[in-house]
């Protein structure tokens, strides 16, 4: 085999998503050297369909950064959501409750952003580059390998090595013996995007006998509609006449709520799962995003974690190169965490709050109503609800 060519940068970052640039883009402006390396192409990031609801601290950390200020302009600012149960809708004015709001802005949007930003900024980001090994974690050189398009080997020697490679993480693999702790649901979403008006000012999370549903937005004419199926359900059984009235069905009520429908053009069966590395640090490899923790989507706080580690992680390096303790690298992942597991009970509770098992006893979907009226009941309640969607503030 041909000997692999030597990179040497201060930090390797595994996993090229919104993660991995944004934490490259902060360490490019402050002057700290970085490479980015990503097994999947450009084109099927930005065709990979995700959540689309960014706090107001992941928006401030795109437009004070200059990543780009379309988030402002093509963002949709919401001002709260809707929770339907027992076919009746309970508004909930996050602006009232807490004084803050979300941004829906779509998460391939974020990616396309930072990437053109990485790119205008002169960037070291390989694209449908495969890291094959990493190795020497335990050391003040963390390495890893990687393999390019053409075949070419890498290995790049830095000071700190960030795995963002998501949720199947090639990084969190190769360490072993470390805590891991998941639940996994037994149900997933089957998430559409087709061309419609919107059909609700806000976006509607519905709990009906028949299972959850949330009815999102794109844009004006663009819609993106979920509702809970099963795992192994398989998008080819579903004909747009089955999904409308499966949609339908979630959100109908005595006050006679429409979905707008058009046609659909995109189908996907999502499945998800809670999960925390503990810690999410080995060495001198750190653990950022979904390649440490994974939430369920309801609520959306996946992206915004990721962000938040980001934050955290990238104020730990630039402490680590200006001052040379690394006191705050070895504080990331207990820091990191606090958030992690606030995001963790509130997209547990979100989940298991709106959605209908199969094998629930009927106390059970009862008992999930009376929790839903406790919410929607009270000033402390929709507080309660407000403040973890909108998000807590950074430290
Ligand atoms: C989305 O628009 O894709 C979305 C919005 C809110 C969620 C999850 C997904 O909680």
């Amino acid at each position: 085999m041909a000997q692999a060519h030597i990179i040497k940068t201060k930090v390797g970052i595994v996993g090229g998503g919104p993660a991995g640039l944004m934490l490259s883009h902060l360490l490019a402006k402050q002057g700290i050297d970085n490479l980015v390396v990503e097994s999947r192409d450009h084109e099927t990031i930005r065709n990979t369909h995700r959540a689309g609801i960014l706090e107001a601290g992941s928006v401030q950390m795109l437009t004070d950064t200059g990543v780009d200020g379309r988030v402002l302009t093509d963002g949709d600012e919401h001002a709260g959501i809707d929770l339907r149960f027992n076919g009746e809708s309970h508004p909930l004015d996050f602006k009232d409750l807490v004084d803050a709001t979300v941004t829906l802005y779509a998460q391939n949007e974020v990616f396309v952003d930072l990437a053109a930003a990485r790119k205008r900024d002169g960037g070291d980001v390989r694209y449908e580059a495969e890291v094959t090994e990493v190795l020497d974690l335990e050391t003040t050189t963390p390495k890893f390998r990687f393999t390019d398009k053409d075949g070419t080997a890498f290995e790049v020697h830095c000071d700190i090595l960030v795995g963002a490679d998501g949720s199947r993480s090639f990084c969190r693999r190769a360490v072993k013996g470390e805590q891991d702790y998941k639940i996994e649901y037994p149900f997933a979403w089957f998430g559409i995007l087709t061309e419609a008006p919107k059909s609700a000012p806000e976006l509607i999370y519905a709990n009906s006998p028949h299972g959850f549903a949330l009815i999102s937005q794109r844009s004006e004419t663009v819609q993106r509609m979920y509702f809970q199926c099963d795992p192994s359900e398989n998008v080819d059984d579903w004909s747009e006449d089955r999904i409308w009235t499966e949609l339908q069905k979630r959100v109908d009520g005595a006050d006679g709520f429409q979905l707008k429908q058009g046609p659909i053009f995109d189908k996907t069966v999502l499945a998800f799962r809670s999960f925390v590395r503990e810690p999410l640090s080995h060495g001198r490899m750190f653990l950022a995003g979904d390649a440490g923790h994974t939430v369920p989507p309801t609520g959306a706080k996946g992206l915004n974690l990721a962000f938040a580690d980001v934050k955290v992680l990238f104020e730990a390096i630039d402490s680590f190169y200006a001052t040379g303790s690394d006191a705050l690298l070895e504080g990331y992942s207990d820091l990191a965490l606090q958030r992690v597991w606030k995001a963790q009970n509130f997209s547990y509770w979100m989940t298991s709050m709106l959605h209908t098992r199969t094998d629930a006893s009927p106390f059970e979907t009862k008992r999930a109503l009376g929790e839903l009226a406790t919410v929607t009941g009270s000033r402390f309640g929709q507080q309660y609800l407000a403040e973890s969607y909108t998000g807590w503030p950074h430290k």
